[in-house]
């Protein structure tokens, strides 16, 4: 058992709740406790479709402070919370597990009413912003003011920065930029206590004990409530050119990516498909291929800056001598957008098949290809009637596995496909966290001494386990 198992919440009778309700209506208002069930419906179950379960109710706090009362409240009735952003998270962490009668139903702490956004510090090139702030909004103030916020993920329109910097998000641009933690100069957030932690001055240099901040990035929730983040910007490239390349596998792709990381300015994305993903994408989308000849695999770059990137890409493309039917570029934002779309329609394409077994993982970008030929067997023997589709960040070693056929309850697939990632010295959460999907797995990626550190960390700052227990790790298992 967890070091913070033997302190789990145990269910109180139903007058708890009724006191519950009342101190929280005390707390942010009668208005943002969401009771009916078919209002909290949609903040019960997952983006995949996968992962949810009951809550016992909903709470929008607006301010600091007011998450600061939530969860006293919470803790004082001992049921716990779970944080959630814009739901788009694709390992179950951001929304209650199944029901359970030794647990008590979780209030969900939805960040939907922490929007404040600070102006933008363009001598510092730096933002605050409050936890609920949607990612196209943060990217939107950060371009009118001359930069840019470099994580860029197609859920961009509802992922928020509170839910980004609790998975370290990735997305399209780690290549050049890093992923979220690399832009993290500071957080604000509640600690299980209620006490709030603010570091959000943006002090670049600042050697004063413990990152308690970047503790928090990636910790998906279990150590405490974002409620803000000082964020990095970067120099806005507006000169920036794509193309969409059709090559003999990813063997093939990763050559190209070696070449052009050497003679590229400013590339910033690499990312990879396969032709039946494109196949899927065209038909679920009502698209026109992007080639005239279909190729196994595909790989979209990027490449943005001060100066048109255009001519090198040309030169260097030309040198590849790639058949014309093997390349598409676009300079213009409509052509590039309609590049993206085949890479970035993935994940819906997929959605639409059935409810999908989604394992994003990382391997040493040299063992890729062989990865890629070993996890098709792997599949197709652990779910032989299944239908599996790859692609992903090649440019940073990620792939991401999706399978869909096996019912979403049958893990036997994650576990063969985990399995090989351990294997193959790979990582088996690249960039969307454990959540609830792989918290069984996480040894297979973090040795004794480090789960025990874990442990000790989230034992010292939620004795209780009041923050989204079963997520990260198996506190039931
Ligand atoms: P939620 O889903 O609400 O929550 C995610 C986790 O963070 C949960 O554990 C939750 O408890 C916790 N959390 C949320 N808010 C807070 C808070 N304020 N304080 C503490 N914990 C909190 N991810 C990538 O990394 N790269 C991609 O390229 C990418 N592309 C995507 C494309 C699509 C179409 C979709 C649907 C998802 C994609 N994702 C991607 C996954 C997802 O968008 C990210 O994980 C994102 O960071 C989640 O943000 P959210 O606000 O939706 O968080
Ligand atoms: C992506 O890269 O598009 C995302 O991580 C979403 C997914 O894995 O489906
Ligand atoms: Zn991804």
């Amino acid at each position: 058992m967890d070091g913070f198992g033997k302190h789990c919440l145990m269910p109180r009778p139903d007058t708890a709740s009724e006191d519950l309700v009342a101190e929280l209506t005390s707390v942010v208002g009668a208005v943002h406790v969401l009771s009916d069930p078919e209002v909290r419906a949609p903040f019960e179950q997952d983006w995949t479709r996968r992962f949810g379960g009951p809550s016992l109710l909903v709470v929008r706090p607006g301010s600091t402070a007011e998450v600061a009362g939530v969860v006293r409240a919470c803790a004082s009735a001992q049921v716990p919370i779970i944080p959630q952003g814009g739901n788009t998270g694709l390992v179950g962490g951001g929304v209650p597990g199944p029901a359970r009668s030794d647990t008590p139903a979780p209030v969900v702490l939805s960040t939907s009413r922490l929007t404040h956004l600070e102006r933008v510090d363009r001598v510092a090139a730096q933002v605050t912003a409050g936890a609920g702030v949607p990612l196209a909004r943060l990217q939107a103030a950060a371009a009118e003011a001359g930069l840019n916020f470099p994580v860029d993920l197609a859920a961009r329109d509802s992922a928020t920065v509170g839910g980004m910097v609790a998975t370290n998000a990735g997305g399209l641009h780690v290549l050049r930029y890093g992923s979220m933690r690399t832009q993290v100069l500071g957080v604000e957030a509640v600690l299980a206590s209620g006490e709030v932690i603010s570091r959000l001055s943006g002090l670049v240099k600042d050697n004063t004990g413990y990152e308690l901040s970047q503790l928090v990035v990636g910790s998906e929730g279990t150590l405490a409530i974002v409620t803000a983040a000082r964020l990095r910007l970067v120099p806005r490239h507006d000169e920036r050119v794509v193309a969409l390349l059709g090559l003999p596998g990813t063997a093939e792709a990763l050559d190209v990516l070696a070449i052009l990381r050497g003679r590229v300015e400013g590339l910033q994305a690499a990312e990879l498909f396969y032709q039946d993903g494109l196949e899927l994408v065209c038909a679920h989308g009502g698209l026109a291929g992007p080639l005239a000849l279909a190729w196994p695999a595909y790989l979209v770059v990027e490449c943005a800056g001060l100066v048109d990137p255009s001519e090198s890409m040309f030169e260097v493309l030309s040198e590849l001598e790639l058949p014309d039917a093997a390349t598409a570029v676009a300079t213009d934002a409509s052509g590039q957008a309609r590049l993206w779309a085949y890479r970035e329609r993935h994940t819906e394409a997929i959605s639409a098949l059935g409810v999908p077994h989604k394992l994003d993982v990382t391997l040493p970008q040299s063992r890729l290809a062989e990865f890629e030929v070993a996890v098709r067997k792997v599949v197709a023997d652990a779910a032989p009637d299944s239908r599996l589709v790859l692609f992903g960040h090649v440019g940073d070693g990620n792939l991401h596995v999706n399978v869909v056929g096996p019912d979403p309850d049958d893990e036997t697939v994650d576990d063969a496909v985990l399995r090989l990632v351990a294997d193959m010295h790979g990582s088996i959460s690249a960039e969307h966290g454990v959540g609830r999907a792989k918290n069984r797995w996480l040894h297979l990626s973090r040795s004794q001494s480090e789960l025990a550190t874990m442990r000790a960390v989230k034992s010292a700052l939620d004795p209780e386990g009041l923050l989204n227990p079963g997520v990260l790790f198996d506190t039931h298992g």
